[in-house]
């Protein structure tokens, strides 16, 4: 490895979620995923929207994957909709499965690693009502579910990711309620939680064995920096880093639960404790082959006076600490750009992993792009991923083992709650005529690849 070059084999891609992108909502036999429900109550979504057209991905994804191979990006990290692969949530449609089994022909056919994530937060309609993932049933229904994906696509797909964010699907969906199912309960995400991680420990059990087969899950980690150095700021850190980052990492890399945060959630009543059965830390604590991290941002965290004090961050057992203001720079979400702090990051869950190989599985940044004859010069994103990429080779060169860099996202496509307000893509997309062009960070990302090395 030379000064700039990455090590060889380093996985360069993009992503994409299917609820984000695909579209054909109806296709296929498809059902209803909770984002179907959760999107048509007004209020839910910033601009009303909702996946039902989204990119259209689910008819242009020949195009798209060409996009991508002719790029130079090298892999393409996408998720599989459960409600399509099981619009009931149990019953196996074989026209579901079909869309995938195209879409990963694709793929091998432009040489493109497909990296399949089997939960990208759309949970089947009919398992929420059956309980949703604060009923332990749905993470045996996972591991169901995430065996027939792998039978119809193990011969050619080799790695697979459990689920994207828990973090995500547990406290916006069960918790806050920002995010489907719109459920405002923070001791219900807890358990939710739970049962997440325990269908992604019951899934890379029912999936392990398969000689070359890597699994792994993606976690977002949003660092705490505390904006002062008294006591106090360092007890607030701990907080937030705990319930954000500590209480996903430390189960999965077999260190339980962390004893901190578990006081911290302990008013929230007895339904998380009761629901961690005895042998689910050692389900949960499954051997991975990597850990997708997902970096946007720190989380910039201030004491309050009062230590029991209500956060302005609704999070289960956040008290007595405020989220700041993100300082500039600023993406168009509003979010911090701290290039820096995905260095740290990754030297961090390296070291608590004792060297566990890690795979950056999203990050991006969200600007205001314009087509201006036929181009869209999107500078502020081109320096966002060369800044973010050197974050990514500091860390390498720190001796942290990271084996890929995957772009979220792909395409421009419906960003949750906020519709299709953010553009995030390396191609935008018209949602009018669904044109793609390609922009300049996509270019860039893609020069980047193929040198696999940074630019001089
Ligand atoms: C992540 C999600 C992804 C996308 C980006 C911006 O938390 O995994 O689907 O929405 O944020």
């Amino acid at each position: 490895m030379t000064d700039l070059s990455f090590p060889p084999g380093f996985l360069w891609g993009a992503a994409t979620a299917s609820y984000q992108v695909e579209g054909g909502v109806a296709e296929g036999g498809r059902g209803p995923s909770i984002w179907d429900t959760f999107a048509a109550v007004p209020g839910k979504v910033l601009d009303g929207t909702s996946g039902e057209v989204a990119c259209d991905h689910y008819h242009r994804y020949a195009s798209d994957v060409g996009m991508l191979a002719d790029l130079g990006l090298g892999a393409y990290r996408f998720s599989v909709a459960w409600p399509r692969v099981m619009p009931d949530g149990r019953t196996t449609s074989a026209a579901g499965l079909g869309f995938y089994d195209r879409l990963v022909d694709e793929l091998l056919r432009r040489d493109v690693v497909p990296v399949l994530t089997l939960y990208h937060w759309d949970l089947p309609q009919a398992l929420e009502d059956a309980g949703g993932w604060p009923s332990r049933d749905t993470a045996f229904r996972f591991a169901e579910y995430a065996a027939v994906v792998h039978k119809a696509l193990g011969d050619r797909v080799n790695q697979w990711t459990t689920i994207n964010e828990p973090f995500c699907a547990a406290f916006l969906g069960y918790g806050s309620g920002v995010h489907a199912p719109g459920v405002q309960d923070h001791d219900t995400a807890l358990v939710a939680a739970h049962h997440l991680l325990l269908g992604h420990g019951l899934a890379v059990r029912a999936l392990a064995g398969q000689a070359g087969h890597e699994f792994s899950l993606a976690l977002n980690f949003a660092p705490a920096v505390p904006d002062g150095s008294s006591p106090a700021h360092l007890e607030a850190a701990r907080k937030f880093d705990g319930i954000h980052n500590r209480f996903f990492l430390d189960p999965v890399l077999g260190r339980g639960y962390p004893a901190d945060v578990l006081a911290d959630v302990s008013h929230h009543g007895g339904r998380f404790a009761a629901s961690v059965r005895d042998g689910d830390t050692d389900v949960i604590a499954a051997a991975i082959d990597w850990l997708g991290v997902n970096y946007y941002a720190p989380a910039r965290v201030t004491p309050l006076a009062d230590p029991l004090a209500r956060s302005n961050c609704p999070l289960p057992g956040l008290r007595g600490l405020d989220v700041l203001p993100a300082p500039g720079p600023l993406t168009a979400f509003g979010w911090e750009q701290a290039p820096a702090t995905l260095t740290s990051l990754l030297s961090w869950v390296s070291g608590r992993s004792g060297g566990l190989p890690l795979v950056v599985a999203e990050n991006g940044a969200s600007f205001v792009d314009e087509v201006t004859d036929g181009r869209v010069f999107d500078a502020a994103r081109v320096n966002y991923f060369l800044e973010h990429l050197r974050a990514v080779h500091d860390a390498i060169r720190a001796g942290v083992d990271v084996r890929g860099y995957f772009a979220w996202s792909l395409l421009d496509n419906f960003e949750w709650a906020m519709g299709y307000s953010q553009r995030f893509g390396l191609v935008h997309v018209d949602f009018e005529t669904q044109a793609r062009t390609v922009k300049e960070s996509g270019r860039f990302l893609g020069r980047v690849a193929k040198a696999n090395a940074l630019p001089d």
